[in-house]
């Protein structure tokens, strides 16, 4: 295939699953015994999403895959990359990305680079930059890539368990995209720590130490935010961080933390600010000039005055993209990218052409990185941006037609999976009716542990 000049790489469309259950999160807060609203207020959660034992990351992956290709018309062989980024890991070797395999060999694709990308939630930001540096690279043979993010997120039962979720984005990633990266600023943080970490392959469950996963997440912020403003500012020397910014999304454990970030972004930039200039710029918050920013990330009073300033900030730049993530939970590696889908579809791609968007991903262990992207004023791209918005608010039309189930059956359900973890042979036991149609579910899993799909239709 011949190689054209490559510009405007980025995203050309892409596609959301969630499972069609949900828990309410209100009702979960009674049977939880917690005090009413921590989960819906406290947490700014309003749904959360879970699979039963008859889903797992390769059905997921697979039915967001098959979706995907089938409403954009993808022809196959026009597929050189195949990038899935996940941390829900049920085979130490085969990756699932052979899994999603099965669709391609149908037409006899078989030449396509890629494998599975694992780090927390990091994961598909991984693959998405693997995909993306492909395409710019002398490898390139100028076909497309697809990158899938896909995770069930569950927790044992306690106070994380409420920041579940489950569900899948695919993306497909070209030159002339309608959603371009910036080049040569994206700033990441990278360091070791024992926040989250899943080191017990015998269980579905993490573990985690909650508090230090919120300081490493704000700390991580903090570090790429500095880093990313410094860079960008290399190449538009009038960059002023989240105000020459349209939007700036999150990896979104649960939607209070975001807003907190918001504010935390906006702390940074007051710490930022000369002393003399403070005041014109952040009045009445004179009394925390003396404040050391690694100092901060529990002080109350800090982060109460700047989620005051911050509100309209909020408001505008970040709320928007928190639908999805409200309404579904933590999706672990899709979460930031179902952040991106849900900021699309709040605006028409007339109010979209030119905005420049920054968004933060984060994934515990620690791996963390803030980069940039630019909705193309070309406006031959004007059509790819609608359609890709069109699909996308047919996606989010799936929501309303969950099933509601109670929180004793999300436990008795969440209780079965558990069980069965690791059981082999297996048959799961729920039943395949209440799966959307067109998602792939798992028939059994063999004595020799292989696992065996088939897809509802
Ligand atoms: N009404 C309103 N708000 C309430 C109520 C109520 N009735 N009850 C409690 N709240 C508030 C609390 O004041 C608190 O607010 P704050 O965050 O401003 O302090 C909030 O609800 C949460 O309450 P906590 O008591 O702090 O919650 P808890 O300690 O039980 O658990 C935690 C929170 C640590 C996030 C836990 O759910 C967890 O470990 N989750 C998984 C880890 C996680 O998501 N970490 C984030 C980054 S890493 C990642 O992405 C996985």
């Amino acid at each position: 295939m011949a190689r054209s000049k490559v510009e405007n790489v980025g995203i050309l469309a892409m596609e959301v699953y969630f499972p069609s259950q949900y828990v309410d999160q209100s009702e979960l807060e009674k049977f939880d015994g917690a005090s009413a609203g921590k989960y819906t207020i406290g947490f700014g959660q309003t749904k959360m999403a879970f699979c039963t034992d008859r889903e797992d990351i390769n059905s997921i992956c697979l039915t967001v895959l098959h979706r995907f290709i089938e409403k954009n018309n993808i022809n196959l062989h026009d597929i050189g990359r195949l990038e899935v980024g996940t941390e829900t890991i049920i085979d130490k070797s085969k990756s699932v990305k052979t899994f999603l395999m099965t669709l391609f060999a149908k037409v006899g694709a078989t030449d396509i680079e890629g494998i599975d990308t694992t780090n927390a939630c990091y994961g598909g930001t991984a693959a998405l930059f693997n995909a993306i540096n492909w395409v710019e690279s002398s490898s390139w043979d100028g076909r497309k890539a697809i990158v899938i993010a896909g995770d069930i997120a569950v927790y044992g039962k306690g106070p994380a368990r409420p920041t579940g979720g489950a569900g899948a984005v695919a993306m497909l990633i070209g030159p002339d995209a309608p959603l371009v990266f910036d080049c040569g600023v994206r700033a990441s943080y990278m360091c070791h720590a024992y926040d989250f970490y899943k080191p017990d392959l015998a269980s579905e469950f993490p573990y985690v130490d909650g508090k230090l996963s919120i300081q490493c997440y704000l700390s991580a912020l903090d570090n790429c935010y500095n880093l990313f403003c410094k860079k960008m500012r290399t190449i538009d020397p009038d960059f002023k961080g989240l105000l020459s910014m349209d939007g700036l999304l999150f990896h979104t454990p649960y939607c209070k933390l975001v807003q907190k970030s918001l504010a935390r972004v906006s702390f940074n930039d007051f710490l930022n600010t000369p002393v003399n200039e403070r005041e014109k710029q952040f009045p009445g918050l004179s009394q925390f000039n003396k404040c050391v920013r690694e100092d901060t990330y529990f002080d109350r009073d800090v982060e109460k005055a700047f989620m005051t300033y911050s509100k309209d900030l909020f408001e505008e730049k970040t709320k928007p993209s928190l639908y999805l993530a409200t309404n579904i939970g933590n999706m672990y590696t899709p979460s930031l990218y179902g952040g991106l889908v849900s900021y699309l579809v709040s605006k028409s791609p007339d109010q979209l052409i030119g905005k420049k968007f920054g968004l933060f991903s984060y994934g515990s262990g620690l791996a963390s990185t803030m980069y940039s992207i630019n909705i193309c004023k070309d406006m031959t791209v004007g059509s790819k941006l609608e359609k890709l918005i069109n699909s996308l608010h047919e996606n989010m039309s799936w929501l309303d037609k969950r099933t509601c189930i109670k929180p004793q059956q999300f436990s008795d359900l969440m209780q079965v999976r558990t069980e069965n973890y690791h059981t082999a042979p297996y048959v799961p036991s729920s039943p395949i009716e209440p799966l959307f149609d067109g998602t792939y579910y798992l028939v059994n899993i063999d004595d020799q542990r292989r696992r065996f799909y088939d897809r509802k239709v």
